[in-house]
């Protein structure tokens, strides 16, 4: 059999029970990849789900519940995943959470839940993984972000802001980590049509509009987004680090 990248290799995916995470998990799993799969214990079906999609293909799945937001859960979730696999060479932060407000609409309570989930979330798990991609001389971390981090759209300025942040840290956190031979880049997807894209065009006039933003001229798909994290994972992306990669269909062009 013609060796797969990922084989003998584990990654360690969050908030992967559904959408962008879900189809990462099932590529990685194709790529040959041992999948250690997270979601919120609330996601407990849809993460069976996938363990069994992956496993039905001839792939290795593991579930972890935990909320990466919270320090003492990720803590957990960083040594049950050892335990499931003495080896984590991939990371990838992919958990987050939307809301739409206009700034003056935005409780404190509100800015605070989408920056623990997508910025500190994935500053927490992060965090918790480095030494032991220290220790093993090498690690890829896959931060997904949004094109929203670059650019975004009024009624999201605290996703937008929260995701800008994604994309400074990694590009920060890749030059401390670079002499331990581990990168860490971003991935910026466009409108991805799942739970959380659907936010963004609620009518058929407003999905019109999506499309119409695109060069491509239509709407992302998870399936859209997977090649671009499995090539960060990948040593094919070696020597690339600190970037944030537009996977947007032609809405940004830098
Ligand atoms: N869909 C888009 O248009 C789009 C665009 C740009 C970026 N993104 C980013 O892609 C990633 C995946 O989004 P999606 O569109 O698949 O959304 P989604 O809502 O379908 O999936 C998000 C997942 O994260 C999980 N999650 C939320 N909070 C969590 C927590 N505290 N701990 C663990 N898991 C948690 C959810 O349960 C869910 O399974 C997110 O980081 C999102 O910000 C999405």
């Amino acid at each position: 059999m013609i060796p797969r990248r990922g084989d003998n290799q584990t990654v360690l995916i969050t908030g992967c029970s559904r959408g962008i995470g879900r189809a990462i998990a099932e590529r990685f799993a194709a790529e040959g990849y041992h999948v250690i799969a997270n979601d919120l214990d609330r996601q407990a079906g849809d993460l069976a789900s996938l363990k069994a999609a992956i496993e039905a293909a001839g792939g290795r799945c593991d579930t972890l519940f935990a909320d990466v937001s919270d320090p003492a859960s990720v803590e957990a979730l960083v040594s049950n995943a050892l335990k499931l696999s003495p080896r984590i060479d991939v990371l990838v932060n992919n958990a987050g959470v939307l809301s739409v407000f206009n700034v003056e609409d935005i409780a404190p309570d509100e800015w605070d839940r989408i920056f623990d989930v997508n910025a500190k979330g994935t500053f927490l798990v992060t965090k918790a993984l480095l030494a032991h991609f220290r220790a093993n001389g090498k690690g890829r971390i896959v931060n997904i972000a949004s094109v929203g981090g670059k650019r975004g759209a009024p009624g999201q300025a605290h996703y937008c802001a929260s995701k800008a942040a994604v994309i400074r840290f990694s590009q920060i956190l890749a030059q401390e980590v670079a002499p331990d031979g581990i990168t860490v880049n971003s991935v910026c997807p466009g409108i991805i049509d799942t739970d959380m894209g659907r936010n963004n065009y609620p009518d058929e006039a407003s999905l019109q509009a999506v499309k119409d933003k695109t060069a491509l001229g239509r709407l992302g798909y998870p399936e859209d987004v997977v090649g671009a994290a499995a090539f960060f994972a990948s040593d094919d992306a070696a020597f690339i680090t600190g970037q944030a990669l537009n996977v947007c269909g032609g809405i940004l062009f830098d």
